[in-house]
């Protein structure tokens, strides 16, 4: 280092603390001398990232990184130094000495995408508020209750219905064809003749970094007849990357910190509407799951994450491994209950913000809100239904790492569903078996369940519920064969190929094992559906009578399954009929099947509610 960037940097140090710093990136706390907080460099759930103010340094005790400002800036933003001297230099007003050239090649490429984007989000918002190609934009806002001072703090803006708008205007302000590619805002035409805009006839959301930069844009079609997509957002380019970007993050920070607490929604406008009530604590993810990344930024600022999602997507899969990277960072994660059909935006705007934050207090723990859907979604009355729900049970409870908290939940289960403790206990004991096996094996559960997955979601619960089985009881399979005789087609063809070869195995005196089977059926995904389902815990209460009696209850379904499909299927036919003017005598003679269908299944449903098998 020469001795004028020796200068330079003693310099900036005796402007800025280190403190304030980090705490832009991550919730401090004090203790004794020093601050403490959770640090960014790794994942941990204890705070060990210690920050001293006295020495202007840092060092995490879990990982052992350790540094002064320069290093942190470095290595949180991914810069260079000389990057980072930049950027802490303009923060303390401290001018850089004159050198040959200051900024490297990459540095350049970022900083012409940062003004460009600026120059962009400017030209948007200024047709947004200013000329007649926007007014419909404008209209549009105030419609869904947008106001003025959200379309000036979020910087909102209009992309005209034109191929080269903003094109032309950079062009004229001096931009290369290059910055406008690398800043993702046009596009090279196919046949190599010239350039478009990406952003056309959509209402443009600017994104910024927590720094307040403006790294990429969102755009929304204003046109709902449209077939494009409802939203847009920028290319990935040196500085986007959507995987890392909250929505909002720049302008909740402060709220954030101070509450120790942070609303994750989905879109730009949940944050736009519930900000513009003074609720600022929120940001979007964007309708993607949660990334790792973006887990991790919220973790570090607050102890607390309510997800608010509308009810749609809660529940979906994405969403679903979503909340449980952010668990795994290690935030206390709550799920927001809206009405069927409701977003935070739409909420916010039908009931006020006095109901919207109740509906935040009574957030539910992850835990609970999954025990409820679970018991939404099983019919307990049921003994299937009782299995498949003790099958999802058991990791929900694995999933809380407090065993005594644990036991607690696991206590109230039994004690509200009327299970027996013992039972699930002794499930619990085979599922922690089962994960560590899985562990050694070098795949978890998780991983192990999502195998196979296109023909598993194929096939009935009631199916999945039989193939478990089979390796449970004896009893289980010469059952199902005896009853498989007399309703052709209740299966799935696979799950009758299974079953079959099963079948083979026993009348040739052999086990039902997986070397065996593997020989018996060509498929291997059959095979290895079969070793699946068969390693998701079975439960240990079904066994002698208590498991034929699911199997009864099973065959039952899928034998009414079976029934309503004809009966689809004819009514089908009658339509098809109704259109083609067919004579009565066809139509009746259906209309005679259909009835007797109807009645077959109602027979069904009776005679399973004398066993006690069906409800209702
Ligand atoms: P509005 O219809 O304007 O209220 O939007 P929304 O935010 O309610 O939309 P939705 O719930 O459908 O989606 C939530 C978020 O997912 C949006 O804010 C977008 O960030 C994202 N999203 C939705 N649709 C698309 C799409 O077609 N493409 C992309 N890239 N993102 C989308
Ligand atoms: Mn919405």
């Amino acid at each position: 280092m020469v001795k004028a960037t020796e200068d330079t940097v003693d310099e900036i140090k005796s402007k800025l603390d280190i403190v304030d710093i980090v705490e832009e990136k991550l919730r401090l706390e004090k203790r004794g001398k020093n601050y403490v907080g959770l640090c960014p460099f790794h994942q941990e759930k204890t705070p060990s990232f210690n920050v001293s103010p006295d020495k202007q340094i840092y060092k995490c005790f879990g990982c052992g990184v350790s540094g002064d400002m320069f290093s942190f800036v470095m290595q949180s933003e991914n810069l260079s130094f000389k990057e980072a001297l930049n950027m802490l230099a303009k923060r303390a007003g401290v001018s850089l000495p004159e050198g040959p050239k200051r900024e490297s090649g990459l540095e350049q490429k970022k900083e012409a995408i940062l003004q460009l984007n600026e120059q962009a989000m400017h030209f948007y918002h200024y047709i947004l508020t200013q000329r007649p190609e926007g007014k419909k934009a404008l209209e549009y806002l105030e419609s869904r209750g947008i106001n003025s001072n959200s379309i000036e703090n979020f910087q909102l803006g209009f992309a005209p219905n034109n191929w080269d708008s903003l094109y032309k205007a950079a062009r004229k302000k001096g931009y290369t064809n290059e910055n406008l590619l690398q800043a993702g805002l046009i596009s090279e035409r196919k046949d190599g003749s010239g350039y478009f805009d990406r952003f056309r006839n959509r209402i443009i959301f600017p994104i910024f970094d927590y720094r307040q930069r403006v790294i990429g844009f969102g755009g929304r079609i204003l046109d709902e007849e449209s077939k494009a997509p409802k939203y847009l957002n920028s290319p990935a380019t040196l500085l986007f990357d959507k995987r890392k970007v909250l929505y909002g993050l720049e302008k909740a920070l402060p709220e954030i910190r101070q509450k120790k607490q942070a609303i994750v929604a989905e879109g730009y406008t949940d944050v736009i509407l519930v900000h513009q009530e003074g609720i600022t604590n929120v940001v979007a993810s964007l309708g993607t799951a949660l990334t790792p990344q973006q887990a991790r930024t919220v973790r570090v600022q607050a102890e607390e994450v309510i997800i608010a999602y509308d009810s749609d997507a809660a529940g979906e899969a994405a969403t679903e491994r979503g909340l449980d990277i952010l668990k795994e960072s290690g935030c206390q994660v709550k799920v927001a209950g809206f009405p069927e059909g409701l977003d935070p935006d739409s909420f916010i705007r039908s009931y006020g913000k006095k109901a919207f934050i109740n509906i935040l207090q009574e957030a539910q723990p992850l835990v609970e809100y999954r025990l409820q859907n679970l018991q939404n979604k099983h019919d307990l009355s049921r003994p299937e239904g009782k299995m498949l729900f003790v099958k999802e049970l058991i990791p929900v409870l694995f999933s809380i790492s407090n065993v005594l908290e644990r036991d607690e939940y696991l206590k109230r289960v039994a004690e509200e569903l009327n299970f027996s403790e013992e039972a699930l206990r002794s499930e619990m004991k085979k599922y922690q078996k089962m994960a560590r096996k899985a562990e050694k094996n070098g795949n978890n559960l998780v991983k192990i369940e999502q195998t196979n997955n296109i023909l598993v979601e194929k096939l009935e619960p009631a199916e999945k519920a039989l193939l478990s089985l089979l390796f449970v009881d004896e009893g289980v399979l010469g059952r199902v064969v005896e009853d498989m005789k007399n309703n052709d087609g209740i299966f799935n063809p696979e799950v009758e190929k299974i079953i079959k070869a099963c079948n083979d195995l026993r009348e040739n005196g052999k086990e039902i094992k997986f070397e065996y089977l593997r020989g018996q059926l060509e498929d291997d995904s059959l095979t290895e559906l079969l070793a699946d389902l068969s390693f998701e815990a079975p439960w240990e209460e079904f066994t002698g009578e208590g498991v034929l009696k699911v199997v009864d209850d099973c065959m039952l379904r899928l034998k009414i399954k079976k029934l309503s499909r004809e009966r689809e299927r004819v009514e089908q036919k009658l339509k098809e009929l109704e259109k083609a003017d067919a004579d009565e005598g066809s139509v009746r003679s259906l209309l005679v099947e259909w009835e007797s269908l109807k009645l077959q299944e109602q027979e069904l449903y009776r005679s399973g509610k004398k066993e006690g098998l069906v409800n209702g």
